[in-house]
């Protein structure tokens, strides 16, 4: 069995609630492709991954491949696990247990290394989607967890999948599009989402000449899914983690400070106790009832 394998064969399980990017009519899986009845198709990459980005490309392209080692590396260390229970934690919510279920998924937008996607799998038995506008996540994703499948995708463009075709959705410090996110969800489907609070690596901010997390931000999380989304649980998840300087590395590597110039390391101690600090939100579709079972 190749590595892509099981990537191969998760994608070939929820090809069913996929939407064909062209024209959005239904999707199957054949001979390393998913075709829609339009003739459409698209190769299965062989890292496993499935490329949806269509027409003019995409002016998105998302995290580099330098981006997620760092972030890999940082959560390999464990510093964000409290995170990962509590967002696996708010999708199991409600959720059916026991064996995997024919055509339960739960898809991850922005699920750059996967890491909480997989974390999410393990306590919920569904197939999981890894939906990331980077190249280099779509094939981390692919490898993320043996229910995984991963699709190179712009969130922002719309999600290739059917109207109400999935019962979870998250977003882990990733882009949301909340319509898009309400139309593909179950009548009793969840959208979980984390976002940091203004606390969250405040020490390292400074310091660091980090990007700060604006403090109106939640207040204009809310407005945006209002539109479509209805609160039901919130979680804030707060801790403190004892960083090396060579995790702080990470940590500036893996972030849209990645881009700004390198900071001076050398300058903060060998080790440093950093918050981390996000909110967990739990939201169902408004109207859902009105809308019928998939
Ligand atoms: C800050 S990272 C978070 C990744 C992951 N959820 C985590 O916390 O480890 C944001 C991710 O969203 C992806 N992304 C950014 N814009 C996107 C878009 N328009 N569509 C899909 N993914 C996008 C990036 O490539 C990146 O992997
Ligand atoms: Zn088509």
């Amino acid at each position: 069995m190749s590595p892509a394998d099981p990537a191969r064969g998760a994608l070939a399980a929820v090809a069913g609630l996929l939407a064909c990017p062209e024209c959005g009519s239904g999707m199957e899986s054949r001979d390393r492709m998913l075709r829609c009845g339009h003739g459409h198709s698209f190769d299965v990459a062989k890292q496993g991954y499935v490329s949806l980005l269509t027409g003019a490309s995409t002016k998105m392209t998302g995290d580099t491949a330098a981006m997620l080692d760092a972030r890999a590396a940082f959560q390999g260390g464990g510093h964000f696990a409290p995170i990962a229970d509590a967002v696996a934690a708010a999708v199991a919510a409600d959720a059916p247990s026991g064996p995997v279920l024919d055509g339960d998924a739960v898809l991850e937008v922005g699920a750059g290394t996967g890491y909480y996607l997989a974390a999410a799998l393990d306590t919920v038995p569904a197939i999981g989607i890894a939906l990331d506008v980077a190249k280099p996540a779509a094939r981390r994703g692919a490898r993320a967890h043996p229910r995984a499948a991963a699709i190179l995708a712009d969130a922002w463009r719309g999600l290739p999948v059917r109207d109400g075709a999935l019962r979870r959705v998250l977003s882990v410090f990733a882009p949301r599009n909340p319509s898009e996110v309400a139309r593909a969800l179950t009548t009793d489907g969840r959208f979980v989402v984390a976002t940091p609070t203004p606390r969250h690596l405040a020490e390292l901010i400074g310091p660091l000449a980090m990007v700060t997390v604006d403090p109106d931000k939640d207040r204009r999380l809310g407005e945006a899914m209002s539109g479509h989304f209805t609160p039901v649980e919130r979680t804030l998840v707060e801790y403190s983690m004892k960083l090396t300087r060579a995790d702080v590395g990470n940590v500036v590597a893996m972030g849209p400070s990645a881009h700004h110039p390198t900071p001076h390391l050398e300058a903060i101690p060998e080790t440093l106790e950093v918050t981390a600090s996000v909110q967990i939100s739990t939201y169902q579709p408004k109207g859902q009832a009105l809308r019928s079972p998939s």
